[in-house]
């Protein structure tokens, strides 16, 4: 299974890269280097984890993913958008992401502002078009886009991003601020990734419901991990700074649990997801990824 596991995920990721690529193709003169600040965002070493989502429930499902590649690669956009912004002096001020200088570092802070933006924006001239020339209907189109952009603004990631910058100022930041702070930031994208799988799919309300709770624990899990890893991990394998939360006072898992609570509720966040996964048939490729997600380096 293991060997099957690595290709298929390897098979996707060249995929959506692909795919990524064929959205920055035309660089008109004027904004050639916005254009190659988004290529050079949306072209690195990510793990891909969005679009993967979507394609495997969009397949659980009994849907088509094949056709979908170019809306899959929607949240991937805003997931990209999300990083030139996260990485910005105005915000987390790191230097480096995906192995790579962050795209402020290699193009200026103007540049990366306007890359993050018009990847933010890009998704959903993508999904108006797709229906448009006939290819989702206008109901599936309606359904994406309100699930994405519900999912990335102010109710969903830009709020986590605004709660993660208060919670610095906050003087009694709790167990609760945390996951919500968290379950915005992070778990909406995954929750949304997993969604749009479902709607591509035609699948019913509860299998959709299954599907976001199963992003939700994933999302758990995921940003623990990742705040353990800020402090575990290196960075020539993590390809970031490590250390970044702590210089800037971020209250985490880490610092509000410990180490090993933290690792411990990352555990149980995954197993929750694990067992949410049992609701679904072919679920084998999603079970190996969200066991791999907990046990990440990188
Ligand atoms: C990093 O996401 C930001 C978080 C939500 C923790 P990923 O770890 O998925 O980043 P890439 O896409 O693989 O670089
Ligand atoms: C940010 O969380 C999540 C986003 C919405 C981008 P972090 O700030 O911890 O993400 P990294 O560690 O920089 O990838
Ligand atoms: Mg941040
Ligand atoms: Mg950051
Ligand atoms: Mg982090």
């Amino acid at each position: 299974m293991q060997e099957i596991y690595k290709k298929q995920i390897a098979d996707y990721q060249e995929k959506i890269k692909n795919t990524l690529h064929s959205f920055t193709k035309e660089k008109e003169f004027y904004k050639k280097e916005v254009m190659q600040a988004m290529e050079y965002s949306l072209l690195s070493s990510g793990k891909r984890i969005r679009p993967i989502l979507a394609i495997e429930f969009c397949k659980m499902c009994g849907g088509d993913y094949r056709n979908y590649y170019y809306i899959v690669c929607c949240i991937e956009l805003i997931h990209c958008f999300s990083l030139i912004h996260d990485d910005l002096p105005c915000m987390d001020d790191d230097d480096y992401r995906r192995g790579m200088p962050s795209c402020h570092k290699k193009f200026g802070e103007a540049e990366a502002l306007l890359a993050g933006d018009a990847l933010n924006t890009l998704p959903f001239e993508i999904i108006t078009n797709a229906c448009k020339t006939g290819k989702i209907t206008a109901e599936t189109a309606v359904k994406l886009i309100g699930e994405i952009s519900n999912a990335a603004g102010i109710n969903g990631m830009i709020g986590g991003q605004a709660f993660d910058m208060y919670s610095v100022k906050m003087k009694h930041f709790n167990a609760q601020n945390l996951n919500l702070l968290q379950e915005l930031k992070t778990c909406r994208l995954l929750e949304a990734s997993c969604v749009i799988g479902c709607i591509l799919a035609d699948a019913d309300d509860k299998t959709t419901e299954y599907a976001r709770e199963f992003g939700k624990r994933l999302g758990y899990a995921f940003q623990i991990v990742d705040d353990i890893l800020d402090v575990e991990g290196s960075f020539d394998t993590l390809g970031k700074p490590i250390g970044s939360d702590e210089e800037k006072g971020k209250i985490t898992y880490v610092t509000m649990i410990g180490i090993d609570q933290a690792k411990e509720a990352a555990r149980h966040q995954t197993l929750e997801a694990l067992n949410l996964l049992e609701k679904f048939d072919n679920n084998e490729l999603l079970s190996d990824l969200t066991m791999d997600l907990l046990n990440r380096k990188k």
